[in-house]
C-alpha cells in the first residue's frame, strides 16, 4: 500500500493537459473516464501513470533508444511507484493491485517507452510471476523481496537457440549432485539478461520423459557458471538488454528448485498465459503513442490549403488505427478481468495479445504513413514507435503461436458440449 500511495500523490500533483496535443488529451479523458465498470482505482492509476509516462519516459525514450542504454533511473521510479511489483500481495511487500491495473499500468508505460514497459513486463509477469504462484517462504525473502521495488531486477530463460517455440524440447540440463544441482546448456533471448541479478531457468532433469522431464530453478546472478553472451544488437525495444545465459557446471543449492521436479513446462506455461496480457498492454501503448502521434502531426501539418487531417484518407487511418486499438482493448481487459475472477483464460490472453500486437504494427505503419518523410526520420517518434512494435508479434510467443493456442483452446471448448 505504502508503494501505492505513491502513485496517489502523483495522481494528486498531475497536471491534465501536460500534453502539446490539447484536445486529443480530452477526448481521450473522455473515453477511458466513461469506461463502464472502471473503477475509480482503476481509473486513477491510468490518470497516474499516464502523467508519469508524458513527465519521465516521453522524454528520454528517444535518447535511450539511440544510446541502447538501459533506462535506470527510470527503472528506479517505476519500482518505488509500486509498478514493479503490481499485482504481488501486500503481504508479501507489493503494491497489492489486480492484473486489470497492471494492464492499465503497462499499457501508459510503454505508451512513453516500450523498452520502460518491456523491462517492467519480464520483472512483474515473467520473473515474479512464477515466484508469486510457486516458491516457498524461504525462496520469496531471498528471490522475490528485493525485486520489488527496483533495487533489482529479475529475467526469465525459457527459450533456446535451437527451440524457442517448440518451449518444450528444451536442452539446458539440470542433474542433482549431493545438496546441488549442476546446469548445462545455453539459454538465448533473454530480456534483462545484462543488468538482472537472477533468473528462473527451465531446465530437463529427464530427457526421455520430454516436457514432463523440464523443472525450474532460481539461480541467482553472478553465479560461477553463468556467463552471459554478446549483448544483442536489436531493430527495437533498444534501451533493453538481450543476450543468452551460458551455463557451464552452474552449480545451485538443491534447494532453488522452484515448485515440483517435473513440473516446469507447466510453469512455463501458466507464466506465459500471464505474461502475454502484458505483452497485450504493451502493444496497446506503443499502437496508442502511434496513433496520437499521427493525429497531432495531422492537425498541424497544411497540405492543399488545409490540415491534413481533414482529408478523408488521413481520417480512413486514424480510424482504423483507433477501432483497432480500442477493439484490442477490450481483449486485453476482458483477460485480465478473467484472470482476476479466477476464471481459465489461456485463450484470452493469446487472443489479446495477438490483436493487440497486430495493432501495434498496424497503427505504427499508418503513423509513418500519416507522417510520410517525417515519419521516416528520428526526430519524431513514429519510426522508434514502428521498431518497438515488431517484438510484441514474436516474444512471449509469435503471433503463430497465439494462433495455435486459440485454435487449440477452441477446438478443445467444442469437443466438451
Ligand atoms: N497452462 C497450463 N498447462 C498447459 C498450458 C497452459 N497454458 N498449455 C499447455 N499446457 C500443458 C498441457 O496441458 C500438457 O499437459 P500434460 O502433459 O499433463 O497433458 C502439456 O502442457 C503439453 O501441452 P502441449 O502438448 O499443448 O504442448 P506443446 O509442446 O504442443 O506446446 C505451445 C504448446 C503452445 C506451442 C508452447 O510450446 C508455447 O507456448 N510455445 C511458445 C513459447 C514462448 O512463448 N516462448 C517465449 C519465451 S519468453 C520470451 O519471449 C523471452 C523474454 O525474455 C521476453
Amino acid at each position: 500500500m505504502a508503494a501505492f500511495r505513491s502513485l496517489r500523490k502523483i495522481a494528486t500533483n498531475s497536471v491534465i493537459t501536460r500534453n502539446k496535443n490539447g484536445i486529443f488529451e480530452a477526448a481521450r479523458c473522455i473515453s477511458t473516464a466513461g469506461f463502464p465498470g472502471l473503477s475509480e482505482t482503476h481509473q486513477m492509476l491510468w490518470k497516474t501513470c499516464r502523467d508519469f509516462a508524458d513527465k519521465e519516459l516521453v522524454p528520454v525514450a528517444g535518447q535511450n533508444d539511440k544510446d541502447c542504454s538501459f533506462p535506470k533511473e527510470q527503472v528506479k521510479m517505476l519500482g518505488e511507484m509500486g509498478l514493479l511489483c503490481v499485482d504481488i500481495s501486500e503481504e508479501d511487500g507489493g503494491t497489492g493491485l489486480d492484473y486489470l491495473a497492471y494492464a492499465i499500468a503497462m499499457e501508459e508505460v510503454s505508451r512513453g517507452c516500450a523498452s520502460a514497459g518491456c523491462i517492467m513486463s519480464v520483472n512483474n509477469s515473467l520473473y515474479l510471476g512464477p515466484i508469486k504462484m510457486y516458491a516457498n517462504p524461504e525462496q520469496k525473502e531471498r528471490f522475490m523481496k528485493p525485486f520489488l521495488h527496483g533495487d533489482k531486477v529479475g529475467c526469465f530463460a525459457l527459450s533456446e537457440p535451437g527451440n524457442g517455440s517448440d518451449a518444450g524440447a528444451a536442452s539446458t540440463t539440470a542433474r542433482l549432485e549431493g545438496d546441488e544441482w549442476v546446469l548445462n546448456g545455453t539459454k538465448s533471448w533473454i530480456t534483462n539478461g545484462y543488468e538482472s541479478e537472477a533468473t528462473v531457468v527451465f531446465a530437463t532433469t529427464d530427457k526421455s520423459k520430454k516436457h514432463k522431464g523440464i523443472s525450474a530453478f532460481l539461480v541467482p546472478k553472478p553465479t560461477p557458471g553463468l556467463s552471459l553472451g554478446k549483448k544483442e544488437d536489436k531493430l527495437g525495444i533498444r534501451a533493453t538488454s538481450t543476450c543468452n545465459l551460458i551455463f557451464d557446471d552452474c552449480r545451485i543449492p538443491k534447494e532453488n528448485l522452484l515448485g515440483e521436479p517435473g513440473f516446469g513446462f507447466k510453469i512455463a506455461m501458466k507464466t506465459l498465459d500471464a505474461g502475454r496480457i502484458g505483452i497485450a498492454a504493451q502493444g496497446l501503448g506503443i499502437a496508442q503513442a502511434s496513433l496520437e502521434c499521427a493525429i497531432d502531426y495531422a492537425q498541424k501539418r497544411m497540405a492543399f490549403n488545409e490540415p491534413i487531417s481533414k482529408q478523408q484518407m488521413i481520417q480512413e487511418k486514424l480510424a482504423n488505427m483507433e477501432v483497432q486499438i480500442e477493439s484490442a482493448r477490450l481483449l486485453t481487459w476482458k483477460a485480465a478481468m478473467l484472470k482476476d475472477a479466477g476464471k481459465p483464460y489461456t485463450k484470452d490472453a493469446a487472443m489479446a495479445k495477438l490483436a493487440a500486437s497486430e495493432a501495434a504494427t498496424f497503427c505504427a505503419h499508418q503513423a509513418i504513413q500519416t507522417l510520410g518523410g517525417m515519419g521516416y526520420v528520428t526526430s519524431m517518434p513514429a519510426e522508434r514507435l514502428y521498431r518497438d512494435a515488431r517484438i510484441t508479434e514474436i516474444y512471449e510467443g509469435t503471433s503463430e503461436i497465439q494462433r495455435l493456442v486459440i485454435a487449440g483452446q477452441l477446438l478443445k471448448e467444442y469437443a466438451a458440449h
